[in-house]
This record gives structure tokens, C-alpha cells and sequence, in this order.
């Protein structure tokens, strides 16, 4: 079960709340009516695509790469890689045999990544929507060069790709190697693919077991798509919204579980590029406590009173760990004997909210029951449908993003490419 409990934002703004609460259920009605702004792009309302043909392959391919023992190295970026690494982290922190690469140009890390695959095997799944991205388009281009003379005619076997259907390089060389092939509907924008193949493919791979992903996934639209009061994305997107309009231009995404690291570098992509747009839009940041606290609490506390807060918090863990009771409890901790680590860092939750809440920042919290994969993806699509939701009430487009291509042509013509 997830519980958003926004009551802190609903007091301290009573009467702009249910206005802007109002702006929201029509924000849903044009989006479930799929006539809004971008509407050509509303796929992802429709995922995870569950027939036989599309899954079967789906599965079959993940259980060979599993069953063989090893690596999958995942080349992309952006949309690309961050749901897949937000899953796999959340799920497995680093116990998974799942590499990335291409979503950056770091000579250090390609020397560690090609040391590991000089003595592992590997899978490659290379992941491009448009099939012409730079960075994962030189990571492949390394990799299948690596692999070919690792594996020689071989090679082909171990190649995956997740592109168009139709069009975009990565789409032609596929066809014309004859690479296993997996398709990115056209409908469904890079941020909002990760219950496509893109994502799902290296979350099942990494041992993700697909029913519980499918069942969070269908209980987030069943909770968010409907007209009612607990609605966690029409609430959620109502509390930011009302945030934003009152001079809070930063959200801080604060989670207390570090497994969650990379699953807010998944929203971060999703809000910023969703909403950043025409000189407007909430700045998306993200901290992972308790460890941030000792840095970025202080901001938080005390700075400029510009952003709001919202946790993610894992109400209850699989496992725990007692702290033990020391005779002389010489470092004074004996008061904490017995209880488990779960619940001082509840406790640090609870006091975080309450010293930030004093401090001026409006917060709200996404309780999770557990840290799995129906919790996971039902949060992804409460997300989802929220960020469509608060750009529609920004006045922008949520499925496009024009400014990305601002550094691509300097960075292209610098690098002399023809015709740039
Ligand atoms: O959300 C988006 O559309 C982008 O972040 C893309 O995912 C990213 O730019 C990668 O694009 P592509 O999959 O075409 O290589």
C-alpha cells in the first residue's frame, strides 16, 4: 500500500489548496480524456503491455541472460537507463550483474567498465529511442567492437536492441546485423518508458519478479486516474502546485533509504525535463538521508525559504537489525539497545519533518509499505500521471523537451560534425 499524506501543505494554504485542488481534477479529465497538450504521446497510460507476444520474449530473453550468469551491460541515457538503474538499485543496491554505460563521456569509468569484460561475459542491450544519441551511440559503437573480437561470429547472439520499430540508426544497423530486436512504442516518450521494454527488460534480467511489477503498475493507474479524495497524484500535484504558486521554486525529493538513490534521479529527469519549460517550472533535487543531513540539511533548514519537501518513506523492511546493548556503554548509546535500525530511522524522519516544517519548508510524504516491486511501480506511476498533471496546470507541454537540444549543436559543432 502507498499513503500520500499531505496535511502540512493543506493547513498552512487552506484556501489556495482547493482552488488549485480543482485545477487538478480538470488537468485529470484532460488527461484521461487524452485530449490535453502532447497528447500524441500518451502511451505510457497503457503500459506495461501484458499480451503474450509482447511479454513471452520479453521474459524469455531476461531468464536466458539471468540463467547464463552474465553481465548485461545497458547502453543509454536519459529516459533511456534512469528507470532501469532506479528499480535495480531499490531492488538489489549493488548485488546485480547489470552494468550502464553511455549515459555519460568519462575515459575513467569506459577503463573500469572494459577491464571487468576482459574476464566476464556479457550480454549488450542497447537502448535509443531515436536511435541517434550521441553518447550511447559511441558506447555501442566501442562495445560492438569489443564483443566482436571477444566472440567473433558469435557476437550477434549476444546483442539486444530497444529502438523504433522503423526508423533511427540504431533501428537500421539492428536490421541489417539481424540483432535480437525489442520496440519502443512511438507513443511513449523516453521518460515515460520505463515500463516498456527499455526498463523492463534489464529489471527482469536483474531477477525482478514480473507479477508483483505488473500488479503495482496497474494499481497505480487504478488509484490515480480516478475522480476521489485520496487520489495520490491528483493530491500530489495539487500540494506542489499550490507550493510553487506561493514562491517555493525547488522540490526536494528527501528519502531516509539510500536504496532509493537512483529512483530519484529517475524523477528528477521526469519533472525536470517534463516541466522546465518557457520560464517556468519547480526545480527537482533530490537528497538521500540521513547521510545528507549532515550536508544539505542545513540548506534545507535554514536557507533562502524558496522549496518545499516531499519524503518517500519505507514504512517497514523485510529485514532489520538490532543495535546491541554494551556493558559499560561507553558511547553513551545504551539508551537505543535493542531496538532495530528501522525505527531510529523513523525517528529521524519524524524529527527531520518536524524541524523543517518549523524551519518554513511545506512538506508532504509517500508512505511505502515495503520496498519491492509493486510498491516500486505503483510510486513510478502515481509519478507519472502527477508530473502530466502539474505541467498541464504549468501551462506547458509534459511530453516534449525542446531545451535538450540547445548544448547538442554547440557541443556538434565544435566537434566539426558535417553539415553542424
Ligand atoms: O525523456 C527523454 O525523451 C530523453 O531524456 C531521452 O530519453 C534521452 O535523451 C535519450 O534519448 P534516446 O532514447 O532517443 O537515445
Amino acid at each position: 500500500m502507498i499513503e500520500y499524506s499531505d496535511t502540512m501543505i493543506r493547513e498552512r494554504y487552506p484556501r489556495d489548496y482547493s482552488a488549485v485542488r480543482k485545477e487538478a481534477e480538470s488537468a485529470l479529465k484532460t488527461l484521461v480524456a487524452r485530449n490535453g497538450t502532447g497528447s500524441d504521446l500518451l502511451g505510457w497510460l497503457d503500459l506495461p503491455d501484458t499480451s503474450p507476444e509482447a511479454l513471452n520474449s520479453l521474459l524469455d530473453t531476461a531468464k536466458a541472460i539471468r540463467d547464463s550468469g552474465d553481465l548485461l551491460v545497458c547502453i543509454g541515457i536519459g529516459g533511456s537507463y534512469l528507470g532501469a538503474r532506479a528499480f535495480i538499485h531499490a531492488l538489489f543496491g549493488d548485488r546485480h550483474r547489470v552494468r550502464f554505460i553511455g549515459h555519460h563521456l568519462s575515459p575513467l569509468a569506459w577503463s573500469a567498465l572494459l577491464e571487468e569484460l576482459e574476464t566476464r561475459d556479457f550480454y549488450l542491450n542497447v537502448i535509443s529511442k531515436s536511435g541517434t544519441t550521441t553518447e550511447p551511440g559511441i558506447a555501442f559503437r566501442i562495445l560492438r567492437e569489443f564483443a566482436e573480437k571477444k566472440y567473433g561470429n558469435t557476437t550477434n547472439e549476444r546483442i539486444i536492441a530497444t529502438t523504433d520499430a522503423e526508423s533511427g540508426a540504431l533501428c537500421d544497423l539492428a536490421k541489417k546485423k539481424g540483432y535480437r530486436r525489442f520496440i519502443i512504442p512511438r507513443d511513449v516518450g523516453g521518460r515515460f518508458s520505463v515500463l516498456t521494454p527499455v526498463g523492463l527488460l534489464p529489471i527482469f534480467a536483474a531477477g525482478a519478479d514480473p507479477d508483483q511489477l505488473i500488479r503495482g503498475a496497474s494499481a497505480g493507474f487504478k488509484a490515480s486516474l480516478s475522480l476521489n479524495e485520496r487520489n495520490p497524484a491528483l493530491n500530489y500535484a495539487a500540494g506542489r502546485t499550490c507550493c510553487y504558486r506561493k514562491g517555493k521554486a525547488i522540490e526536494v525529493l528527501a528519502s531516509f533509504e539510500p536504496r532509493m538513490h537512483y529512483f530519484s534521479e529517475w524523477w528528477k529527469q521526469l519533472y525536470g525535463e517534463s516541466e522546465g519549460k518557457n520560464g517556468k517550472g519547480i526545480f527537482p533535487a533530490s537528497v538521500d538521508f540521513t547521510t545528507d543531513l549532515h550536508s544539505m540539511g542545513q540548506w534545507i533548514q535554514d536557507g533562502v525559504r524558496n522549496l518545499f519537501e516531499t519524503f518517500v518513506m519505507i514504512d517497514h523492511y523485510q529485514r532489520d537489525i538490532n543495535i546491541p546493548k554494551d556493558q559499560d556503554n561507553l558511547d553513551n548509546l545504551n539508551y537505543l539497545a535493542d531496538q532495530p535500525l528501522g525505527y531510529v530511522n523513523r525517528k529521524a524522519f519524524e524529527g527531520t519533518r518536524k524541524a523543517h516544517e518549523d524551519g518554513g519548508v511545506p512538506t508532504s510524504v509517500f508512505h511505502l509499505d515495503y520496498l519491492d516491486e509493486e510498491h516500486l511501480a505503483k510510486l513510478t506511476v502515481i509519478f507519472e500521471i502527477a508530473v502530466a498533471l502539474s505541467a498541464y496546470m504549468l501551462g506547458v507541454n509534459p511530453f516534449d523537451q525542446p531545451g535538450v537540444e540547445a548544448y547538442k549543436q554547440n557541443m556538434f559543432a565544435l566537434l566539426g560534425k558535417p553539415g553542424k
